[in-house]
């Protein structure tokens, strides 16, 4: 099994500067902002962008040592930071109480603070961009914000209105998810001066990767061993229509098709309806089917990075293709 420790490492010092970047930067005024920014930001997740940003720009950089850090570590944080306010929202929207296996920061503060954690967040971010003088990096990285709130639309509107269509799923995680992961991608590869097909190279690589990361993300939904720190079957509950799903209600006739939503409609509270779904799905074969587009995806992204030498770097990017697929949490 690839850790994430074995794929960090050949940045690991370039990582270290990108946390005290952030330490540095990112500080609030007054105590409630100050002590919820501290929860907010101890609490973070894998660090999965900014590894990318970073392997990224050192992938662009002569002997794999980040030539740009301080506009590597900008990048990073603009990306990073659109990530943590983009979660906090996230669980005022699905009004989720645990994060990562702790409380949401709405649980713990209510979701009026909680938006506004988010905003101040967000608003730091820009403003540390702004000053930085990096113009092409801020307006790259932060046209993915606009995006996200653009899936996070289109998936509430699914939702509200049984059922969505492949078409629509692929749409909803390419704008949640994948937008963000592209960026950072490009992003870094931008930070150290890489010339524009690179860039775009890189742009798909993230894209694919992303991809491949959110549809393991709704594996894991239905996966009960998983280690997430989220409860099981969320997206049920929250009315989602996601990969694993889609297959059964694919094939299904009309009939079937309406008493599969029906169901997916009594999940918000009716326990029973959200395990007949599971057991529907893994005994349709969706869980085994969703594997599979993930692959493609992954094989997608790994494709991106031909055109480069063999290096430990280019080895890291490769790896995060594997560990993306394979991981429980
Ligand atoms: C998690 O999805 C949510 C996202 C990846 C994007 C959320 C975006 C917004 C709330 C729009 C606001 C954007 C900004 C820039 C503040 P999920 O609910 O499927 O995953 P989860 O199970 O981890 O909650
Ligand atoms: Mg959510």
């Amino acid at each position: 099994m690839i850790t994430l420790d074995s794929i960090r490492r050949p940045v690991e010092r370039e990582l270290e500067a990108f946390d005290a970047f952030v330490e540095r930067n990112i500080r609030a005024e007054g105590e409630l902002l100050s002590e919820m920014l501290r929860y907010a930001l101890s609490s973070r997740g894998k660090g999965i962008r900014p590894i990318v940003v970073m392997l990224s720009a050192a992938l662009h950089s002569p002997e794999g040592r980040v030539v740009a850090l301080e506009r590597s570590c900008l990048a990073a944080m603009l990306v990073e930071m659109i990530h943590v306010a983009s979660l906090i929202h996230d669980d005022v929207i699905d009004e989720a109480d645990t994060r990562r296996g702790k409380p949401s920061v709405n649980a713990r503060w209510q979701s009026h603070r909680a938006v506004l954690l988010g905003d101040y967040i967000l608003a730091k971010n820009l403003g540390v961009g702004m000053a930085s003088g990096e113009f092409d990096l801020v307006s790259h990285v932060c046209a993915a914000m606009a995006t996200l709130c653009e899936g996070e639309a289109l998936q509430s509107d699914c939702a509200g209105r049984r059922g969505a269509t492949r078409g629509e799923y692929f749409d909803i995680i390419n704008k949640k998810t994948a937008s963000l992961i592209a960026v950072s991608a490009s992003a870094g590869a931008m930070a150290a001066g890489a010339p524009a097909e690179a860039v775009e190279r890189m742009r798909r690589y993230g894209e694919a990767l992303g991809t491949a990361f959110q549809i393991q993300d709704d594996i894991l939904d239905y996966t009960r061993s998983a280690r997430t720190g989220k409860p099981a079957n969320n997206d049920l509950r929250e009315g989602k229509v996601t990969l694993p799903l889609l297959p059964l209600l694919e094939e299904a006739d009309a009939a079937r098709r309406d008493e599969l939503l029906d169901r997916l409609a009594r999940c918000a509270d009716d326990e029973r309806s959200v395990d007949y779904l599971q057991q529907a799905v893994e005994r349709g074969g969706g869980l085994a089917a969703a594997a599979a587009t993930m692959g493609e995806y992954v094989a997608r992204a790994r494709a991106q990075l031909a055109p480069y030498p063999p290096s430990p770097v280019r080895a890291a990017l490769d790896a995060l293709c594997s560990y993306v697929a394979e991981r429980d949490r």
